[in-house]
């Protein structure tokens, strides 16, 4: 004889729904830290950077936000990339900025280690812009919140330490509230997190993999004297 399961009194299952990024964060805490200890950062912080190696930061930093804005304006239109799609976080024109400033001859040579580090990141956007633009939401959120969070703190001791009359555009914004600016990154992250078809994992799987390319310019940029 068959069992009759009762149902009438079984609670309805709660449908808990992924916060994209509180997912972020926990996924790339332990990516978060190492980048935060990487050697050019710390030689950031306590003004060791020489002006040479701060130079070919800026290079790499236009390269790298160049093609990712790029990326984003050519798919402005996708489902997810459209909510990250905010242009006051744009930096290529603060990095020009800043570039002339601290490099008025505007010739710099980049070192080869320099040159393939950025020319993987640059390549990987590249690369995600034509197969799979949903997952440029992964590059932005590496750098657009690391920028108006840790960069903030970067921004303040590159003054401290050796900017002289330098331009620092690429730390500042023309809006105010950067926290506000930051709640409403996270809120944007979260209604991607409930689109159709959006694939939590796999946008985390590849915000680890911008932390270890950004790691890689870090590294490259470390050597220079
Ligand atoms: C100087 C070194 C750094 C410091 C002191 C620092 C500090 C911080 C702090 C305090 C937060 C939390 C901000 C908040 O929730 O309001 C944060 C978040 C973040 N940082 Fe950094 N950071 C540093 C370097 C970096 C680097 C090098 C990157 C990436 C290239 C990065 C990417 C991020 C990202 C993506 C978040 C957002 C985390 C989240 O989802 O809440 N940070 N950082």
């Amino acid at each position: 004889m068959q069992t009759q399961i009762e149902t009438t009194n079984v609670p309805p299952r709660l449908h808990i729904v992924p916060s994209l990024s509180t997912e972020l964060r926990h996924s790339t805490a332990k990516a978060h830290q190492s980048a935060e200890g990487a050697s050019f950062i710390k030689s950031l912080l306590l003004g060791r950077c020489t002006e040479n190696a701060y130079i070919q930061y800026l290079w790499a930093l236009r390269k790298i936000y160049g093609t990712l804005e790029r990326a984003l304006t050519e798919n402005k239109n996708d489902m997810y990339v459209s909510r990250v799609y905010l242009p006051e976080l744009f930096r290529s024109d603060a990095l020009n900025s800043d570039f002339q400033s601290w490099n008025p001859s505007a010739e710099v040579e980049a070192t080869q280690l320099l040159n393939d580090a950025v020319q993987a990141y640059t390549g990987t956007i590249q690369n995600i812009s034509e197969t799979k633009p949903g997952l440029l939401v992964a590059h932005a959120y590496v750098r657009y919140l690391g920028d108006l969070a840790g960069g903030q703190t970067v921004g303040k001791q590159v003054a401290r330490h050796f900017a002289g009359d330098k331009s620092l555009e690429f730390y500042q914004y023309d809006f105010e509230d950067i926290d506000a600016m930051k709640t409403l990154y996270r809120a944007r992250l979260d209604e991607i997190g409930t689109l159709p078809g959006v694939n939590i994992s796999e946008i985390c799987t590849e915000a680890q993999s911008a932390f270890r390319l950004n790691e890689n310019v870090f590294s490259a940029l470390s050597e220079i004297s």
